[in-house]
């Protein structure tokens, strides 16, 4: 059974809540404000781990109490952290607005996660082997991406992109990643980047653009579940109906959920499906990483 490396950023998530999400100019008053562990790397990794996978997570921290606290996160959880490293840089912050429907909107300043660097991939993907996936994001440098990606496939590996924040440089990463995860916003972004036509719906845009690149295309739809699309297959998952009360890290939720399952030998069916329970799970709880469901909670 193989296990999941996650090479990615790790933030503290400064959580504002209020009525609407404010519009250009305009200044609003929060009704609750709290920090929690977040980060779509390291909430990627801990979902891995409490689906159950053998987890190691490839991070920079800086060395401050943020730190402490993603660090303690990571262990909680089960994640192994012989890999990450502390950085001169403060730790990653990220500053995320969530409204009364529990949609939200966020900015990150990435600090120490963009110290990681070629030692710490070589460090932290030197057990790599067959079977294993190595699960990236975007909040990192991308010639680490680059880099980790030939490792991972050069080691027998698998790799699972979840191709968030969209930026011009994950061009070059599309075709050689075997899978990407993407939410619906960012399937369009993605193949209109590739100047695909995007005047289509879901199914048909994630086939079109798994025909293109030749890999799995996996798309979150929000409550309305997931789907992954290959050239020749279509799987489709609805989600449970659930009261959401912050969306923050569903995604990454997923991703992790669907990861641990692939490396675990599920099916892509079997994964998907157990990846929508716990991405449904999560909204349910405000936070990142605290809202992140263990295996044994999904029933
Ligand atoms: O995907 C949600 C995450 O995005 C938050 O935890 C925040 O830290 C940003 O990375």
């Amino acid at each position: 059974m193989g296990g999941v490396v996650v090479v990615g950023s790790a933030n503290l998530d400064h959580r504002l809540t209020m009525p609407e999400l404010p519009g250009v100019g305009q200044t609003v008053l929060s009704t609750d404000y709290a920090l929690a562990p977040g980060g779509k790397g390291a909430n990627q990794a801990v979902a891995a781990a409490r689906a159950g996978a053998r987890t190691r997570m490839v991070a920079a921290l800086g060395e401050d109490t943020a730190g402490q606290r993603l660090l303690a996160a990571l262990r909680e959880s089960g994640v192994d952290t012989a890999s990450v490293r502390v950085s001169p840089k403060p730790t990653g912050a990220a500053f995320v607005m969530v409204d009364q429907r529990g949609e939200n909107q966020i900015v990150v300043a990435p600090g120490a996660n963009f110290e990681l660097g070629a030692a710490d991939l070589d460090r932290g993907l030197a057990e790599l082997g067959p079977g294993d996936f190595v699960l990236l994001q975007l909040e990192v440098p991308g010639p680490l991406i680059e880099a980790a990606i030939f490792t991972a496939h050069r080691r027998g590996a698998r790799v699972m992109l979840n191709v968030s924040p969209v930026l011009e440089q994950a061009r070059s990463f599309l075709a050689v990643s075997d899978v990407l995860v993407v939410n619906y916003g960012e399937l369009i972004e993605v193949a209109g980047m590739l100047g695909m036509s995007i005047d289509a719906d879901a199914p048909t845009l994630a086939t079109a653009l798994a025909t293109r690149l030749q890999n799995v295309v996996v798309c979150t739809l929000g409550a309305g579940g997931a789907l992954a699309a290959t050239r020749e297959q279509l799987f489709e998952q609805i989600a449970p109906a659930v009261a959401a009360v912050d969306t923050t890290g569903a995604g990454d939720t997923f991703t992790g959920y669907l990861a641990a399952g692939l490396a675990g030998g599920q099916s892509v069916a079997e994964a998907l499906s157990l990846a929508v329970k716990a991405s449904a799970q999560s909204v349910t709880k405000p936070g990142a990483i605290p809202a992140i469901p263990h295996l044994a909670d999904l029933g």
